[in-house]
């Protein structure tokens, strides 16, 4: 139980981004990767709540699942937790635009085209690690070329501690499926590849790293 007396946050799954009543954008995560690491962590003896967005699972035992929907719903669930959190783990395939205009009706179509106008969102890991102060925060890149580059890009701009890489070129790894091949590369410059293994042994692997993170400082809020 050698997390116990850890509050940790496990964002996983995808966002839901609504055009009208009836439609929405999204994306193929299933929330596996997140649902394992969530409950390993817990079964280290971490609280643990795991912020959803919509998923098939069942959340792990002795796990708190608050569900959400859309990335600005996740963005509030995270913030409001995350200053009495130790760390945050950051799993969820959060959209980067959501539609400027939800239509309170359902969307007619007409002769022509549509052209549907989009916004950013924001960016929940990078306010996270604006406000991270001694807590952990842990990311993750799903990366389709230059790999490495941009998983090293990403960890420094949002300030991780450490990134998980998983790359779509890897046969096996990503988003839905039980398996993953991961690589780890922290902020000192750290890098570990792991070869294709399932779903729940990557979240053993990154459960050891995330301990280790913690039995290094004494303190963390
Ligand atoms: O820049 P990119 O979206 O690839 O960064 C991926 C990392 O940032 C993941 O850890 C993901 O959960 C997190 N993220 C987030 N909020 C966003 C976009 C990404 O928390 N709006």
């Amino acid at each position: 139980m050698s997390l116990a007396g850890k509050y940790l946050l496990v964002t996983a799954g995808p966002t839901i981004e609504p055009l009208d009543p009836v439609r929405f954008l999204s994306n193929h995560s299933t929330g596996k990767m997140g649902y394992a690491i969530a409950g390993e962590l817990a079964t280290r003896g971490a609280r643990v709540a795991l912020i959803s967005g919509r998923t098939n699972l069942a959340a792990p035992a002795g796990v708190e699942r608050i569900d959400v929907l859309s990335a600005e719903e996740m963005y509030r669930a995270v913030m409001e937790r995350f200053p009495q959190a130790d760390g945050a783990v950051m799993c969820a395939a959060v959209a980067d635009y959501t539609p400027a205009q939800v239509s309170t009706t359902k969307l007619k179509k007409g002769e022509g085209d549509l052209v549907i106008r989009l916004k950013r969102t924001k960016d929940i890991a990078a306010e996270a690690g604006r406000t991270k102060g001694g807590r952990l925060l842990v990311g993750f890149a799903l990366e389709t070329d230059h790999e490495r580059d941009n998983a090293l890009d990403k960890m420094r701009r949002k300030h991780f501690d450490f990134i998980v890489l998983n790359s779509l070129r890897d046969p096996g790894a990503g988003f839905a499926g039980d398996t993953n091949k991961i690589t780890l590369m922290d902020a000192q410059g750290g890098i570990d590849e792991y070869p294709l293994e399932t779903k729940s042994a990557a979240a053993v692997r990154i459960a050891d790293r995330i301990e280790r993170w913690f039995s290094d400082r004494p303190a963390t809020r």
